[in-house]
């Protein structure tokens, strides 16, 4: 699939099946956001590829604020997370580079057939624990991966941002129309 599908296609998957997902494919991810953009060429991250104590990751993190049961039951959770740190002796501003390192890791993923969660609502406290992050280390965000248990589709926006969830389970994930978002040669 060319890169421009591939974007259209990527949405924020919750629901995962159980199915192992080979650390040859977490890796290639992890390759494609180390030769990401990087502000002065800095490189600040860093990655801990998390396939074993998943539930003590899980533990960790908070899913779909805007819905009731949008947390994976178990069953359905990911099977492997990518967690983003940042050498704040490298930069204390890692914001764009972890951004840009993002994007690179979810299409990598859904080229693969990986779907793929980010979690920027973490319980750093127990993660730095429990993963023995040096105190040098920010902890940025998490992506949770594993093959999709959950369909999600693009809805256009009326009035409001939230996702939903139909009968069916579908997520519905509401985007602003191009033609509100661009503002040709001026404002
Ligand atoms: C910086 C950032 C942090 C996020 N944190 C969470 C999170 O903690 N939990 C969660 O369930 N989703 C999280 N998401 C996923 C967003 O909710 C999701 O991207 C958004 O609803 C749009 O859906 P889409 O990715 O399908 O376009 C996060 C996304 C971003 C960009």
């Amino acid at each position: 699939m060319n890169t421009y599908k591939l974007i259209l296609k990527r949405r924020t998957i919750r629901k995962f099946s159980q199915k192992e997902i080979k650390k040859s494919d977490i890796l290639s991810c992890i390759n494609t956001a180390r030769l990401a953009p990087s502000s002065a060429n800095l490189q600040p991250l860093e990655y801990i590829l998390i396939t074993k104590n998943l539930d003590r990751v899980f533990e960790c993190t908070n899913w779909a604020g805007y819905l009731k049961n949008g947390a994976p039951k178990t069953g359905e959770r990911p099977t492997a997370y990518i967690l983003i740190i940042s050498n704040t002796k490298i930069s204390t501003n890692a914001k764009y580079d972890v951004g840009l390192a993002i994007e690179n890791i979810l299409l990598t993923a859904l080229e693969k057939g990986i779907a793929s969660c980010i979690i920027g609502s973490l319980n750093r406290d127990k993660l730095i624990k429990y993963l023995n992050i040096p105190k040098d280390y920010m902890i940025e965000l998490a992506i949770a991966l594993g093959y999709p248990k959950q369909k999600s589709v693009e809805d256009k926006f009326k009035k409001d941002i939230k996702y939903w969830l139909d009968k069916k389970g579908i997520l519905h994930v509401p985007k602003r129309r191009l033609k509100d978002m661009i503002h040709k040669e001026i404002f």
